[in-house]
């Protein structure tokens, strides 16, 4: 099967890539330097030049703080280059998994979010990431649209990866209590992705790890795994200095991919152990 996968350079895309390309799959693999997705008509050229039977679309400007600050960035790439993918797969009939993220939700709910909930962005990047979704249901039909949250790996800097960095440093580390989500690690979405390759069940799906926590008990979480001497302490999301508001409660619920997959996932905290053993 040949597989477009952009973002492939990124912190899940360099994982999926890898596992993919073990398992024998022909993965094209794009990034920024050799298919800018903001270059609209080269990329719909090259999609159809190369003609996969999937694209997994994971290029995005992560960083959500900086799309606050620079909204032009954020929607050529995370808007205008999803849609330029959008074109593409439509023009060639090719199947799409898109993901997206936990953002696009307002975090007013007090219960894990289910794919029919109603998106509300708060902050710029959840909104350039929920136009692209809306122009991908517009359009195509054999599309999977994965909303993931909070992801760790090894590949670049995350939240998981930096307390555990700090706290080998540092006596103390400041962590917001009260901004609640579903940490995934990278690993747990690979089996999720490869089984949406196979399948015909489109739609939305909330794919994460089980269980979800503040960023406070998180941080104290890999303070434990790893045994760390640091203390971990309670702030506000106000206090933080984040540019970016994040929603209060952004938990999502996967019961619907498990159940259609047959597939359990573990909690963060199972995961979280295989991690922070992996880097030691
Ligand atoms: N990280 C999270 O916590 C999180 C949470 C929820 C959802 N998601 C979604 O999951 C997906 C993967 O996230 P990630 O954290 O693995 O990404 P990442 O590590 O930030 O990597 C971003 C990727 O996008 C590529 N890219 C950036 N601008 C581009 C452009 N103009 N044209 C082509 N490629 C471009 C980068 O290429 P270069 O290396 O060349 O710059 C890189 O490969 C994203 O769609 C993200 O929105 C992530």
């Amino acid at each position: 099967m040949k597989i477009i996968i952009t973002g492939a350079t990124g912190l899940l895309g360099s994982e999926l890539s890898s596992y993919l390309k073990e398992k024998r799959y022909e993965i094209i693999e794009w990034n920024s330097k050799n298919q800018d997705i903001t270059d609209i008509n080269n990329t719909i050229k090259n999609i159809k030049k190369i003609r996969p039977e999937v694209i997994i679309h994971l290029a995005a400007f992560t960083n959500v703080d900086e799309c606050e600050e620079n909204k032009g960035k954020a929607f050529l790439i995370n808007t205008q280059g999803s849609w330029a993918i959008t074109l593409g797969a439509k023009e060639i009939n090719c199947k799409l998994i898109y993901f997206s993220t936990d953002y696009v939700f307002d975090g007013n709910k007090d219960t894990p979010y289910y794919e029919n909930d109603l998106p509300n962005p708060i902050n710029y990047y959840g909104m350039t990431k929920y136009l692209a979704e809306k122009k991908i249901v517009e359009t195509l039909k054999k599309y999977f649209i994965v909303r993931t949250s909070l992801l760790f790996g090894k590949k670049r800097e995350n939240f998981v990866l930096r307390i555990y960095e700090k706290g080998k440093k540092e006596k103390e580390i400041k962590v917001p209590s009260d901004v609640i989500s579903s940490p995934t690690y990278v690993k747990d979405l690979l089996l999720p992705v490869e089984n949406l390759l196979k399948s015909e069940e489109y739609g939305i799906y909330h794919i994460v790890n089980s269980d979800y926590s503040s960023r406070y008990d998180l941080a104290k979480e890999i303070v434990k795994v790893a045994n760390l001497n640091c203390e971990i302490i309670p702030i506000t999301q106000k206090e933080s200095g984040w540019k970016a508001k994040r929603p209060k409660f952004s938990a999502l619920n996967n019961t619907k991919y498990e159940l259609i997959f047959n597939h359990k996932i573990r909690s963060y905290k199972d995961a979280l152990i295989d991690f922070i053993n992996s880097l030691k």
